[in-house]
């Protein structure tokens, strides 16, 4: 399985650096906050991955990481030509991934749990997406899935509602077949202007088939100043705990 990382996007909540820095580049814990996807995906063995970011921050993450060779991963690079939603994005990756199922990770989002037993439960999944979820206190920041009470499936999901109802945010970690190129395509932008991933993830509840985990570590969104500090703290905590034995720590 191939995995897709996105990391363009304008960073305008974590500005003023981000008006001459790529948001993902800022240090999280040792590391630049790309890393921690990349460790995520390395982590369950997919270490064919595409980097998606603006054509204004590309040579900084060439810079960076370059062919993905230090870090035991292999990496390509495509550019957003402008900002305009996600999975506008996204769709930078379609001949990357061809007919493949595949991992899609927003780079902002950080979190402690591994991927692999969601993985090995998509891998076994004939067709459709997967999405993690996350229980947050405040739901209206995220796209957040409305779970039907009896069937226990998500319904729908509603991008930043402003009168939540429920409590389970759609994290940035998502699994794909290919047909969501397809679904992108269909999508118009939304009221700001944008391709939203949420749109297409509401395709894939109408038309195919979706499944969801829930994560039970802690996760964050680090694309503010106060996430960015939590996630830092969190990240640090948890390299303490662990000693830093872990081999996706190393370099
Ligand atoms: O963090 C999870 C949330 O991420 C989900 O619950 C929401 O459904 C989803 O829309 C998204 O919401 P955000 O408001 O956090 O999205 P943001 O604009 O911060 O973009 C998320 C990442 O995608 C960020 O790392 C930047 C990147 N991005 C974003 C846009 C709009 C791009 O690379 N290109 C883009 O055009």
């Amino acid at each position: 399985m191939k995995g897709v990382i996105l990391a363009g996007g304008t960073g305008t909540r974590l500005r003023p650096v981000t008006n001459i820095v790529n948001k993902h580049l800022l240090p999280v814990g040792p590391f630049p906050m790309i890393y921690w996807s990349i460790l995520k995906l390395k982590e369950i063995k997919i270490e064919n991955i595409l980097i998606i970011t603006n054509k204004d921050h590309l040579s900084h993450f060439i810079q960076l990481l370059g062919d993905g060779k230090e870090l035991g991963v292999n990496l390509s690079y495509r550019i957003q030509s402008s900002a305009s939603g996600i999975a506008d994005g996204l769709l930078c990756a379609k001949t990357f991934i061809g007919t493949e199922k595949f991992v899609f990770l927003l780079a902002d989002n950080i979190f402690e749990d591994s991927l692999e037993s969601f993985i090995y439960k998509f891998e076994n999944q004939k067709k459709g997406a997967k999405f993690i979820l996350k229980e947050v206190s405040d739901p209206e920041r995220y796209g957040v899935a409305n779970i039907d009470r009896k069937s226990k499936k998500i319904s729908s999901i509603i991008e930043k509602p402003k009168n939540p109802i429920f409590n389970y945010c759609v994290t940035g970690i998502y699994m794909y077949d290919h047909h969501v190129f397809d679904y992108i395509e269909e999508i118009v932008p939304s009221s700001r202007g944008e391709l939203e991933i949420t749109s297409v993830n509401n395709m894939y509840i109408e038309k195919s088939f979706v499944t969801y985990d829930i994560l039970t570590g802690w996760w964050i969104d680090a694309g503010t100043h106060a996430s960015l500090f939590t996630a830092n703290k969190l990240i640090y905590e948890d390299l303490k705990k662990r000693g830093r034995k872990l081999g996706i720590y190393k370099r």
